[in-house]
């Protein structure tokens, strides 16, 4: 049986409209995604273009240089989407190099995200639970989960509603693809909207925060206040080319 069918399967099998019925019916949906292949979703000939890219050797990555005769931003990023109901939505996150994916969150949602092809920058954050925030304050505190690289192939990773990174952004290093599954999907009327942050100095918080948080441990904690999605992120909605699934 061809793996997105294996996927596709395993999802309808393991996943609800509020998310995974159980740990280990998750945990099936990851062995099987551990296994993905670009040739499974038609990124095979993308892979290898992925493995001969160098980067450019003034280091400009594709972005604007002081002489200004390249390109301002990288290209944009293609979502290749293969499937959506209410339980869970299935894509394909195609990530040119030096492209970036900002700081989002997964409100109430479990995801699994599967690094295709290529390699890229990854970080992530859990909110911290503290006594409510004054409403002056439109920061909330937030710490670092991961902080790293990853290069294909690698292990799936799983985020949870309220652990394992649920608010992160990732950065191309190479050209890479990231096949995402989400459950329940994004669904505004279900209050599982997709919100952008930003990272602000904590000096900037209001005087008042540091009583409200005596005793509550502050070590490695950042505060992400909610923004609009910069002005360069650009997202098109591309053609998936691979395997479909048959839907049964
Ligand atoms: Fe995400």
């Amino acid at each position: 049986m061809p793996v997105l069918k294996k996927i596709y399967n395993a999802c309808k099998d393991s996943f609800t409209p509020t998310g995974p019925i159980s740990e280990e019916a998750l945990e099936k949906v990851r062995a099987i995604l551990d296994d993905l292949k670009p040739a499974n979703v038609g990124l095979e000939q993308d892979s290898v273009a992925a493995q001969k890219w160098k980067p450019i050797s003034n280091g400009s990555n594709g972005r604007k240089g002081r002489s200004g005769n390249q390109q301002q931003y990288p290209p944009p990023i293609k979502y290749l989407h293969i499937h959506e109901c209410e339980k869970f939505s299935i894509g394909i996150f195609c990530m040119p190099p030096a492209s970036i994916i900002p700081l989002h969150n997964h409100p109430g949602m479990t995801v699994l995200s599967k690094l295709v092809y290529g390699t890229l920058h990854v970080k992530s954050y859990d909110w911290v639970d503290i006594p409510e925030l004054p409403e002056s304050c439109r920061a909330r505190p937030a710490k670092l989960v991961r902080d790293c690289e990853m290069r294909a192939p690698c292990s799936t990773t799983v985020l949870y509603p309220t652990k394992g990174g649920n608010i992160h952004c990732f950065m191309a290093i190479t050209p890479c693809a990231i096949f995402d599954i989400l459950t329940p999907p994004y669904s505004s009327e279900d209050g599982r909207h997709c919100s952008y942050f930003r990272r602000v100095p904590n000096k900037g918080l209001p005087d008042d925060i540091g009583q409200q948080l005596e005793g509550v441990n502050l070590d490695g904690i950042v505060w992400l206040e909610e923004t609009p999605p910069p002005e360069n992120f650009v997202v098109l909605r591309g053609q998936y080319k691979g395997p479909l699934v048959k839907k049964s």
